[in-house]
């Protein structure tokens, strides 16, 4: 086995992506696939922490995926909460901090329910934060956050000369934290598909041609070795 590089991106981001066409391939419902891609994101979360990940984003369902068929997306939320439910067990056991990005005022109560006691029950813990995007959507965290801030400006607490990168920053789903370093996407496709808008200005993309079911401890390393060799250069020299 392959050593894991020294230097490890403190923020990862993995847009879980390749469900369907895993199921497709397969000859089996879309679902079968969320299903599948679920089982995997309990299974590289856990890897994630174990290795030292400091902060782990997941993309699980953007502001645009309300537009699949009513079927696909009433599926995706019966697997949100069933994963939930789970992940309040055995993300306990690995200390991790659980948090959402995203509108969550969207979901049905009992979602909520569980969005708020997962936050709170793990908001004491020391290991690693995991960030779960649903309905998140760059453009509509930008939007939400510069209403927020026009409201204070409309208050007289904050000038407009005020307004700075910082505050834009923190004014995010993930005030607080540091900007992603690398962003893993599987299944192909070399888009941003609305992920980490503002915070990924500088992040490392590694895109795999494997569908996200299918992407195992090993990749993950081999993508974190592909970023331990690139040079970051921040627009300096
Ligand atoms: C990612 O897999 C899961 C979500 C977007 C909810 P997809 O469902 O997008 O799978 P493909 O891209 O169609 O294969
Ligand atoms: C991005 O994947 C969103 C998630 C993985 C949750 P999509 O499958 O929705 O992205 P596009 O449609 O291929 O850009
Ligand atoms: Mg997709």
């Amino acid at each position: 086995m392959k050593e894991l590089p020294q230097k490890l991106p403190v923020h990862l981001g993995i847009i879980m992506d390749g469900n369907g066409r895993w199921a497709k391939k397969r000859g089996l419902p879309r679902s079968a696939g969320h299903a599948a891609g679920a089982q995997n994101f309990r299974k590289i979360t856990r890897y994630c922490s174990q290795i030292g990940i400091r902060y782990l984003t997941v993309y699980a369902f953007s502001t645009e995926n309300w537009t699949r068929p009513q079927e696909e997306v009433s599926a995706l939320m019966r697997l949100f909460r069933q994963y939930l439910e789970e992940a309040l067990r055995d993300f306990r056991d690995d200390d991790i901090v659980v948090r959402f990005l995203g509108d969550v005022s969207a979901f049905s109560a009992p979602l909520r329910e569980l969005i708020t006691e997962t936050q709170e029950l793990s908001a004491n813990r020391s290991g690693m934060v995991l960030n779960i995007a649903m309905n998140y959507g760059g453009r509509a965290e930008l939007t939400h956050a510069f209403q927020v801030l026009a409201r204070r400006v409309q208050e007289g607490s904050l000038r407009p000369e005020d307004i700075t990168e910082e505050r834009i920053s923190s004014a995010l789903y993930t005030a607080g934290q540091p900007d992603p370093d690398l962003i893993i996407r599987p299944s192909g496709e070399h888009r941003t598909s609305n992920f980490l808008l503002w915070q990924s200005a500088y992040a490392e993309y590694v895109i795999m041609d494997i569908l996200w079911p299918d992407f195992r401890p090993a990749d993950l390393d081999a993508a974190l070795r592909e970023y331990a060799n690139r040079s970051r250069r921040f627009g300096g020299i």
